[in-house]
């Protein structure tokens, strides 16, 4: 009765006999290594528990599922009529898939419970419609991101840690067919001649994706989700990103249209600092955001979104971030914000920011503040701008309010390190001063880094500013940590 759905032909759907070899599975990962080395400096590294005597069985009953389901699959699609599948509506595609499913395993004298039964025609219906294996990840709220390093090997990212998962993919092939899925759905392709991609895909995520022979061991895919709900300033200070003190100086630095760039390395968690620094500005203002990946989410009522195009298969239709910043500017926006400054648009960005759209943000790749403004100057260099480093410098200085740095540390807790205000130029160099910093003094034994934030003690330079705009903070505010 689903007839629609399937190839005229069925030559292909027997059965290919009953036993299914094994194929690697993550039980084979390596062993645990008991010999410790002799007595040495270096910490022992935290030994993988061995697998017990009861997760045996539950492993070998997931081995079978999974050799089912691959013998499945392939039936799956030998079967289906891929096009007609296009259009079919989940329960339709659920009820063939269970219709095969069924044939397949009374073939084999397999008889499956109900529960895995409903496990398996779901996990087919994700392979055949979705992203297959990745399809549970990327509807776990609480996964963050997604790596992949070949079949084998998928970690995720929850709560600021990096895990192995126990997701993986039959082989390279596997991998590819859904990496090559993604990115024709967004009308972008990936081979050898072209061998990465960076994307969005439909629900907002941002994937990017290489495959060999540039990525030596298999295809290498990241995926950051897209959260609906992008951590405000409020979740900031509750994580412990930075504290009330140095969110109330921000507000004042926003609101105050100071000109800020939020350093960082990635996944250190610029984005989400820009985004939040972008609820201190006022809802009156027109914003314009431009990004490669459309990621912010301003609450704001008047905000244009433009997101930047890189070049089709045949080198065209490219509008890069400088372009749609030039435009930008034609837009009469009170603010810009740009998600990103890596390329030639810093010298747009630099030249808005000192020509009339004071309060504009962005973020850049860079360990502190100092070398965010090495970044700068190199870029503009690349640019191919000839300019005088000293006019280069002073051209960054009266641009730059404001460098706040995020920084993803080696607990996988992400912290503001660092506010550092650029104060003018001393000479040749541009000089500037920091506000707040995290401050590191030691390690716990399981590894979590104990520190706490604390102010300088320098006054701020844009005090009178802050006073003059209605900000006006309390010199308590600028005093160091006091231990008690
Ligand atoms: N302070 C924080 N506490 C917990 N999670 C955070 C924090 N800051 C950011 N995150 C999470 O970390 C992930 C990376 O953040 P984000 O996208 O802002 O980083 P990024 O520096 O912009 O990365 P990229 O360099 O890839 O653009 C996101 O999933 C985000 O929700
Ligand atoms: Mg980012």
């Amino acid at each position: 009765m689903f007839s629609k759905y399937r190839k005229p032909s069925d030559a292909s759907a027997k059965p290919k006999g009953d036993n299914v070899t094994s194929m690697p599975t993550k039980s084979e990962a390596p062993k645990p290594q008991a010999d410790a080395p002799k007595a040495s400096m270096r910490k022992p590294m935290p030994a993988k528990p061995a697998l017990a005597g009861p997760a045996d069985k539950d492993r070998k009953r997931k081995e079978r599922m999974g050799e089912l389901k691959l013998e499945l699959h392939r039936q799956l699609l030998d079967n289906l009529n891929l096009a007609a599948l296009e259009n079919a509506s989940e329960s339709d595609l659920k009820a063939e898939i269970a219709d095969i499913s069924s044939e397949f395993l009374g073939d084999r004298g397999v008889v499956l419970n109900r529960e895995d039964r409903t496990t398996l025609i779901r996990e087919l219906y994700h392979e055949v419609k979705g992203l297959g294996p990745l399809e549970p990840l990327l509807q776990d709220e609480s996964v963050n991101d997604i790596l992949v390093n070949g079949p084998q090997q998928v970690f995720v990212e929850r709560a600021g840690k990096l895990e192995l998962s126990d997701i993986t993919f039959k082989d390279e092939k596997h991998l590819m067919r859904i990496i090559d899925k993604i990115v024709s759905a967004v009308g972008r392709r990936v081979d050898e001649s072209n061998p990465y991609v960076d994307a969005r895909l439909a629900d907002g995520s941002r994937f990017n994706a290489m495959v060999p022979p540039i990525a030596v061991d298999g295809s290498l895919v990241s995926i950051r989700k897209f959260k609906k709900d992008k951590l405000g300033i409020d979740d900031l200070v509750k994580f412990g990103a930075f504290t009330e003190e140095m969110a109330a100086y921000l507000q004042a630095a926003v609101a105050c249209r100071l000109n800020v760039i939020v350093s960082g390395g990635t996944g250190s968690g610029k984005t989400t600092t820009l985004n939040a620094l972008s609820s201190f500005i006022s809802n009156n203002e027109r914003i314009l955001t431009i990004e490669d990946t459309a990621e912010l989410q301003l609450q704001q009522t008047h905000v244009g979104r433009m997101e930047s195009r890189p070049p089709n298969v045949e080198g065209k239709g490219e509008v890069s971030p400088r372009d749609c910043l030039k435009n930008a500017l034609r837009m009469r926006p009170d603010r810009i914000i740009v998600g990103e400054t890596r390329g030639e648009e810093v010298i747009d960005m630099l030249q808005a920011m000192n020509t009339g759209h004071d309060g504009s943000m962005t973020t850049i790749h860079a360990n502190s503040a100092r070398d965010g403004v090495s970044r700068l100057e190199n870029m503009i260099a690349m640019a191919g701008i000839e300019m005088p480093m000293k006019a280069v410098r002073s051209q960054i200085s009266s641009a730059v309010n404001l460098i706040v740095q995020a920084s993803r540390l080696q607990d996988g807790s992400r912290r503001m390190t660092s506010i550092t205000e650029i104060t003018g130029m001393e000479g040749d160099v541009i000089s500037m001063q920091e506000v707040f910093r995290f401050q590191r003094v030691g390690l716990t034994p399981d590894n979590r880094i104990i520190g706490h934030f604390t102010a300088t003690g320098v006054r701020s330079h844009y005090a009178e500013r802050f006073r003059l705009w209605g900000y006006d903070l309390p010199p308590s505010l600028f005093e160091p940590f006091a231990a008690e």
